[in-house]
């Protein structure tokens, strides 16, 4: 499954580091794995794992004060997971070198911001895909 939502204005650092604890703890007992992708304002996940374990854990989290405004980009069997190593990965994806992140945005939304409401959900596998630290070392 892959959403994006909207941070609530005044999201610091540490509700990113407070989300990211318990998505490693709680994914990591129902089988789940993805990334969290957070600039611009906005949240973009993948949660990969059993079709219960994600309609549960995406209910949850949509109860969470600190975004809003959640849309469900795909929601869709696949062959297999692309996320294996992690039970929940956050990339902050402003942190990262603002040449190379505009060439993907470019590339993939055709907007020089991030700016996941405009891409398809082939586009946002792709994407994160290619922000994967564990396969985009000599990329980003
Ligand atoms: C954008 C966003 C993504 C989140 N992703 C997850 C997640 O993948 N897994 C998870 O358990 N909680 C996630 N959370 C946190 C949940 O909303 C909730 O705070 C947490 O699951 C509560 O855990 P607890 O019941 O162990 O305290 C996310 C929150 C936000 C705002």
């Amino acid at each position: 499954m892959i959403y994006i939502s909207r941070a609530v204005p005044g999201l610091g650092y540490q509700d990113l580091r407070d989300i990211m604890s318990k998505s490693e703890v709680n994914n990591s007992h129902v089988g789940l794995t993805g990334l969290l992708c957070f600039g611009n304002g906005l949240f973009l996940q993948i949660l990969e794992g059993s079709r219960l374990a994600i309609s549960q854990t995406y209910h949850r989290i949509l109860q969470d004060p600190r975004h809003h405004s959640a849309e469900i980009i795909v929601f869709e069997p696949v062959l297999h997971r692309e996320f294996v190593q992690w039970s929940m990965k956050l990339v902050q994806i402003d942190e990262n070198s603002p040449e190379k992140m505009r060439r993907l945005y470019w590339k993939y939304s055709g907007e020089v911001d991030f700016a996941p409401q405009t891409m398809t959900p082939a586009q946002c596998l792709q994407f994160m895909l290619e922000i994967d630290p564990a396969r985009s070392l000599a990329k980003v």
